[in-house]
């Protein structure tokens, strides 16, 4: 069995509460792009695990993979093993690999993220973590690659034929270029790749294998749809494919493999960063659901915008994601407040669209049209199965299924693993 994993908003869904729970079904967890920029909260019990690059899928023993459509920092990938260790988690090469042509994020991407933001009037609000830059080096074929990181003769040669155009972007940029050579960083980077030698993988083949062998494989997409770099809203987005096809083509699987695509949808809408959010609250309301859903982010730690619930961007991303069900999550943080609503159309020029436009600077002209809906008081975060939550708080929930059109297949109502239930 073969499942994608998106998040369908603008990223921090819960993606990694639900990769999670449903790990424990699968054999392989896949990290098909990004970085770390995103972050991944698990909870199970007291223990809470913020991830950025490994697969959320670590803590019930599924072997864990970073794809080569992502950009990995080593430095991030060892001290979240490190931290793991720590707390008594010991992963290993038999439980961790990274393909072998996996770009690394190297300090001039970072450093050349945070420069670049810096020099733009209109920011995009980026993690600053280098993604971008990472991912211009793959496409150009700059990139340094997981197998040249673990051989010091060939990262050396290959740093040393990259260094001037690097040195010389830095400096256009205003910065320092001697961050490109210098040597405590590249001992560092030798020192990484030495230690991650025997995690090289082949993702596409270890994946392909699994499923010929009967094996379960889920993909665990990071950010979200409307973050696409092709399709979300730019240039407010980040520097990859976030949409469920992206997962074959960047794990190397066919499409005709793929079961299922399950979407992660948050009951409201949040998102960090700058760009259009058309049901954004600048109000007590938002403020509530931002103090209650403690909406700050895993990775920077901003404050994440709210909204109410859009259902037009969700169309979008049905569209484009294809799921076959849904989890809806953080229905709790949605308590005590009456009514709740849900925009349904947006209002642009005088027309009513029930369906985002494709230009990001007219959506973020579009205002809201909403429909209300009784909230309810009751606290929801004991309840564990559907029949047991307040009829508004179940109402709500047939209303987003019946206009979405794809089944809610989960409901989580609190951070921790039991918070959940099918519905
Ligand atoms: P991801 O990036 O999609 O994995 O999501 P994040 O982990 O960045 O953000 C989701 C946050 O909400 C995390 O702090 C989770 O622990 C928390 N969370 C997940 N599901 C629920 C839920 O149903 N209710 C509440 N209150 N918190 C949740
Ligand atoms: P998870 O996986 C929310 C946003 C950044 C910024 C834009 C570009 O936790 O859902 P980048 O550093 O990627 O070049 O920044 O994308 N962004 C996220 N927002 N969740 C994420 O990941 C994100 N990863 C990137 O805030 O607006
Ligand atoms: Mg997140």
């Amino acid at each position: 069995m073969f499942t994608i994993i998106t998040g369908a908003q603008f990223g921090d869904e819960g993606k990694g509460k639900i990769v999670d729970l449903m790990s424990g079904e699968y054999d392989l967890v896949v990290r098909f792009q990004g970085g770390d920029n995103a972050g991944h909260t698990v909870k199970v019990g007291e223990d809470v695990y913020k991830l950025h690059l490994i697969p959320s899928g670590f803590l019930l023993d599924s072997r864990v993979l970073i794809g080569p459509g992502t950009v990995m920092n080593p430095e991030v990938l060892a001290t979240e093993m490190d931290m793991l260790a720590e707390g008594g988690i010991k992963l290993d090469a038999k439980r961790v690999g990274v393909d072998a042509k996996t770009s690394i994020i190297m300090p001039y991407h970072i450093e050349l993220d945070g420069l670049r933001e810096s020099l733009r009037t209109e920011k995009i609000g980026t993690t600053k973590r280098g993604i971008g830059f990472a991912y211009i080096d793959k496409v150009a074929r700059d990139e340094i690659r997981m197998s040249d990181l673990v051989d010091k003769e060939r990262f050396l040669k290959r740093l040393e034929e990259l260094a001037p155009s690097k040195e010389a972007a830095i400096k256009e940029l205003g910065g320092d270029p001697s961050i490109v050579m210098d040597e405590v960083l590249i001992d560092k980077y030798v020192k990484l790749g030495e230690r991650f030698a025997s995690y090289i993988t082949d993702v596409s083949y270890e994946v392909n294998k699994a499923l010929d062998d009967g094996k379960n494989v889920l993909a665990e997409g990071a950010q979200g749809t409307h973050l696409d770099v092709i399709h979300g809203t730019q240039k407010f987005v980040t520097s990859s494919c976030t949409i469920a096809g992206s997962a074959c083509a960047n794990i190397g699987v066919g499409p005709t493999r793929v079961d299922s695509v399950l979407g992660i949808v948050k009951a409201y809408i949040t998102r960090v960063g700058e760009g259009p959010l058309p049901t954004e609250l600048l109000d007590d309301v938002g403020e509530q659901i931002q103090q209650v859903g403690r909406e700050f982010g895993t990775t920077t730690g901003r404050s994440r915008r709210c909204g109410w619930f859009d259902l037009p961007l969700l169309k979008k991303a049905i569209y484009l994601n294809g799921y076959t069900s849904i989890a809806l999550t953080k229905l709790d943080v949605l308590s005590n407040l009456d009514p709740v609503r849900v925009c349904v159309a947006y209002e642009l020029d005088g027309k009513t669209l029930d369906y985002p436009p494709e230009d990001t600077s007219e959506l973020a002209r579009c205002k809201p049209v909403y429909e209300d809906l009784p909230g309810w008081e009751n606290d929801l975060t004991g309840v564990k199965e559907f029949a047991d939550l307040p009829q508004a708080a179940k109402d709500y929930v047939l209303y987003l299924e019946d206009k979405m059109g794809v089944p809610i297949e989960y409901i989580s109502v609190g951070p921790a693993r039991a918070q959940t239930f099918k519905k």
